[in-house]
């Protein structure tokens, strides 16, 4: 059996990106592998968080991760603030990290440009313990979003980097993108991805959107002028990315839509993917409803920061042992 991990940080509505790229994924796995999705609230502080919508957005995050299908029975779903080893772990994959390779990370680059004098530390030490999440549980295959490619391969050089300094420790993991969808692009701006924290509201679909608003927000996405449904992301990158969207969801190849489309024009196009978002949503939203104020969630989630808890402990022991942490 394979070891899946993956994390969410609850900083904000999720995004129809989070979805196709990464959470839509998720349930590929569920039923052959051990699965451990972790709602990481400790990544989420690496920027000023408002504690009241930080403690909600960590209850809706894992109503959202069952109302998506994945089965509490099967899955260890969790809070990555109640099980201490993230923490621990995080501060040991800094020990081994150079500042030059942090500094190369685009999404660092990115991100503390918009802080200018007041850069948090943890902007820049947030890939290590990225890693720390993903080495506690021996993970082989990691489900994220193309944005998270560099952060994975310095997890495998982190975990390559331990092993060669104190012993075999950690399995070095894989990272798993899906079939369309990895990276969907925000809806103003084509050529800049999808991002949960876009101040432009009709740049991002939001999972809890109603349809009227996504019909609005995909009618108003920018194109071109040349009204033809062709894909060609470097000269008609909106287009290409509600094609990629329209893919994500159907599985189907972009010859085939382009063929279904030929002489049809955007709006007929746009309205087609506005409601193949509205069909895959409305379900979800169905059941996040249902699950938001039910106390099972508090159960689920208590129960998997035990079994997290479980795991995380031993390869934080082996830890300590490998490192001379330890006393006994
Ligand atoms: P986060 O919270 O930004 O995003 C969650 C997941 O959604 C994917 N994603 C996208 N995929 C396609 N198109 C987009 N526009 C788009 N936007 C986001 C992300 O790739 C991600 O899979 N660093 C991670 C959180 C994290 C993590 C981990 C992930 C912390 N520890 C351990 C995996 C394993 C992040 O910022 O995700």
């Amino acid at each position: 059996m394979a070891v899946i991990f993956s994390g969410i940080q609850p900083s904000g509505e999720l995004t129809l990106g989070n979805y196709l790229g990464a959470l839509r994924n998720f349930l590929d796995y569920q039923d052959d592998n051990e699965c451990y999705y972790c709602i990481v609230n400790q990544h989420a502080i690496t920027v000023p968080q408002d504690p009241k919508e930080l403690f909600e957005n960590t209850r809706k995050l894992a109503a959202l991760y069952l109302a998506v299908g994945l089965d509490p029975k099967k899955v260890t779903l969790f809070v990555q603030s109640e099980v201490p080893e993230h923490a621990k772990l995080g501060w040991v994959m800094n020990t081994i990290s150079y500042v030059g390779e942090l500094e190369r990370m685009t999404q660092y680059k990115d991100k503390s440009q918009k802080r200018g004098d007041s850069i948090p530390a943890g902007l820049l030490t947030y890939p290590p313990l990225m890693a720390a999440d993903i080495l506690l549980y021996q993970t082989n295959y990691v489900p994220v979003g193309e944005d998270q490619r560099q952060h994975m391969e310095l997890t495998r050089d982190l975990a390559q980097r331990f092993n060669r300094v104190y012993g075999e420790v950690f399995t070095i993991p894989e990272i798993k993108t899906g079939i369309g969808g990895a990276r969907v692009m925000s809806l103003q701006e084509p050529t800049k991805k999808m991002s949960k924290s876009d101040d432009n509201q009709l740049a991002t679909i939001r999972l809890l959107d109603d349809e009227k608003t996504i019909v609005k927000k995909i009618k108003r996405a920018q194109t071109d002028s040349d009204n033809s449904v062709h894909y060609d992301k470097e000269n008609k990158p909106g287009i290409s990315n509600l094609m990629g969207i329209y893919a994500a969801i159907t599985k189907t190849p972009y010859e085939t839509i382009e063929s279904e489309y030929a002489g049809k024009g955007y709006g007929v196009f746009k309205k087609d993917v506005a409601d193949l978002i509205v069909g895959a949503l409305v379900p979800i939203q169905t059941r996040y409803n249902e699950l938001i104020n039910s106390p099972e969630l508090d159960t689920i989630l208590d129960e998997g920061a035990a079994k997290a808890h479980e795991k995380a402990a031993k390869t934080y022991r082996q830890v300590e042992l490998a490192m001379g942490l330890h006393r006994k």
